[in-house]
């Protein structure tokens, strides 16, 4: 099909062409004397982006592989840990975690929003013997659409004067939706490449407190590729203690100066406003945002329920058809019951704008009950005057 695919998923993301060309160079020697500038360049970008002090552990593997390390560098054989169930990322976080050994304390909930703080801190407040060693919670559910709130989070385990750790998933909220690891106490932050930062997927991260550092030494559950110990001597001077992904480390360094030319405040403030458009489109269509919670709506995607008796996968296979656009698929439990529109990484308002005509017509030809103008109420919203000026800044 002629012109652009659209890859309108909620990660991997579009990447930007300043990406492209910064990785389309010769692979250098890992331990080189040049290499060094470019492992520290990233290193310290990162955790410029984690708003952090601390140490920032890079993996070349996907997200998956840094919620592993999360757990194994911190935690023993049959440590309880505290999870909320938020959707599909935060069961297979919890499936990794008892196949580790683990004991998880599952709190349930229907996925239609983020984490309910007063729920955590209540099985805080009953842990009195100190069992649960940690909090485990993904920031926002790339399977439903909900940002839960860290910083209520971390108020939940200060009022139940809880010592657990806190590990947060940020795997498609950094560097997308505002995210503070050191502010919020957050001990681990896992994160991915193929997201906000709009690189290609195959790149992750734990930031670390000094919290967790210290735990580090101490916890029994065995690691060696994702042993954090390992990494700090060699990363000292950018190095690695096995091969990192060089051509994705010379992207990183140039996505993280796209983020701070734009400004880390305005990426925010960005993906806020496309979250707010494409809800408006949704309800001028007359469907669902999944999301019920609005303290808790995604800037970075939406997913959208659709009608009862219409296949969402059936929708999202016209719009591949027609349009040569693809929209992310409903997971485990809302397999086919919900499409989702990512609005993260590298992207404007037309891009969102093209996306939602798609959708729109994705609907028309497919004979999903929905009201015409949904792209028009989201044009609105970008044009009305306050917004404008948010785009502007
Ligand atoms: C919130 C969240 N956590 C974890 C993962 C798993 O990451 P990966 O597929 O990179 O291993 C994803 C992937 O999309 C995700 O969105």
């Amino acid at each position: 099909m002629a012109g652009r695919h659209f890859l309108q998923i909620p990660g991997p993301t579009n990447v930007p062409d300043r990406v492209l060309r910064a990785m389309d160079f010769p692979t250098m020697d890992h331990r080189g004397p040049a290499f060094g500038e470019v492992g520290l360049k990233a290193l310290d970008g990162m955790r410029s982006i984690f708003r952090t002090e601390g140490q920032v552990v890079i993996y070349p593997a996907s997200g998956t592989g840094a919620w592993e390390a999360a757990l194994v560098n911190t935690l023993s054989p049959g440590d309880k840990v505290l999870m909320y169930e938020t959707g599909h990322f935060a069961m297979l976080w919890k499936v990794l975690a008892e196949r580790l050994g683990l004991r998880p304390e599952f709190i349930e909930s229907d996925w239609r929003y983020g984490v309910d703080a007063n729920a955590l801190e209540q099985h805080l407040r009953a842990d009195t013997g100190g069992e649960i060693k940690a909090v485990c919670v993904v920031h926002n559910e790339t399977s439903t659409g909900c940002a839960s709130r860290i910083d209520d989070v971390r108020k939940a385990i200060d009022a139940a004067g809880h010592d657990a750790l806190l590990m947060v998933d940020t795997i498609s909220s950094l560097a997308s939706i505002d995210y503070r690891h050191d502010e919020w106490g957050v001990d681990v932050t896992v994160a991915g490449s193929q997201k906000g930062l709009m690189l290609p997927p195959g790149l992750s991260f734990n930031a670390i407190s000094d919290k967790a550092l210290a735990a580090s030494k101490t916890a029994g559950l065995s690691r060696s590729y994702w042993s954090w110990d390992e990494m700090a001597g060699p990363n000292q001077t950018g190095y690695f203690p096995y091969t990192p992904a060089t051509n994705l480390l010379y992207g990183l360094v140039e996505a993280i100066d796209m983020l701070h030319e734009e400004g880390l405040e305005n990426v925010f403030a960005r993906h806020q406003r496309h979250g707010k458009a494409a809800r408006r489109a949704v309800e001028a269509w007359g469907l669902e945002v999944f999301c019920t919670n609005p303290n808790h709506y995604s800037g970075s995607l939406t997913a959208v329920l659709m009608p009862e008796g219409h296949s969402a996968d059936a929708f999202r296979r016209i719009t591949l058809e027609h349009f040569d656009m693809s929209l992310g698929n409903g997971l485990s439990k809302i397999a086919d019951r919900v499409f989702r529109i990512g609005h993260l990484g590298d992207y404007n308002d037309l891009m969102l704008s093209a996306t939602l005509s798609g959708v729109e017509m994705g609907l028309e030809l497919s004979g999903v009950p929905y009201q015409r103008g949904g792209v028009q109420a989201a044009l609105d919203f970008l044009t009305a005057r306050d917004q404008v000026s948010v785009a502007a800044e």
